[in-house]
């Protein structure tokens, strides 16, 4: 039998005990053991970008890294972006323009869209297109993506939030 390891995880503010392999990704952990299955898994090898989500305010690929690298750090996913059931002005933006497509990439997009503009507040397009080219879209294409997130960073500069 595999040894497990006892980790605490910070996610979305709320603090998860839980028992791990060593050889467990965060990914399958937040999905397996916490529930939290908004954070979806493509290639699982950290190319197609559906597995991002932040943390200690860093896009990060949930599949390439452990579970037990994750203690006493800051996660946040999808499930934490809105609050109070309030979509945050990022996800907002996503809907106004129907970038949600598949809406199985869209937890990673957020993700990195979320990155990018607290660093970026106000890009220009071919900033933001190259900030999401990581994120692998097969379906529709790049446009309503970009004009979201230039949509947000425009809405999150007026309001002076995040
Ligand atoms: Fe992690 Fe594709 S599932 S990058
Ligand atoms: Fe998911 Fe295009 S948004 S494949």
């Amino acid at each position: 039998m595999n040894d497990q390891f006892h980790i605490n995880l910070s996610v979305n503010g709320t603090l998860h005990e839980c028992s791990v392999e060593a050889r467990m990704t965060l990914a399958d952990c937040l999905r397996e053991k916490l529930n939290l299955t908004g954070t979806h898994l493509g290639c699982e090898h950290g190319v197609c970008g559906a597995c991002t989500l932040i943390i200690d305010g860093t896009a990060v690929r949930s599949c390439l890294m452990f579970a037990v690298q994750a203690t006493n750090k800051k996660i946040t996913t999808v499930e934490g972006f809105s609050e109070n059931g309030v979509l945050s002005p990022l996800q907002k933006a996503f809907k106004n323009n129907h970038a949600l497509q598949c809406g199985f990439c869209t937890p990673g997009m957020l993700a990195t869209a979320a990155e990018f503009l607290s660093n970026n507040p106000s890009p220009n397009r071919t900033q933001v297109e190259n900030a999401i080219s990581g994120n692998i879209c097969r379906c529709t294409g790049y446009v309503s993506i970009i004009d979201a997130i230039l949509e947000a960073g425009v809405k999150l500069q007026s309001s002076g939030s995040k």
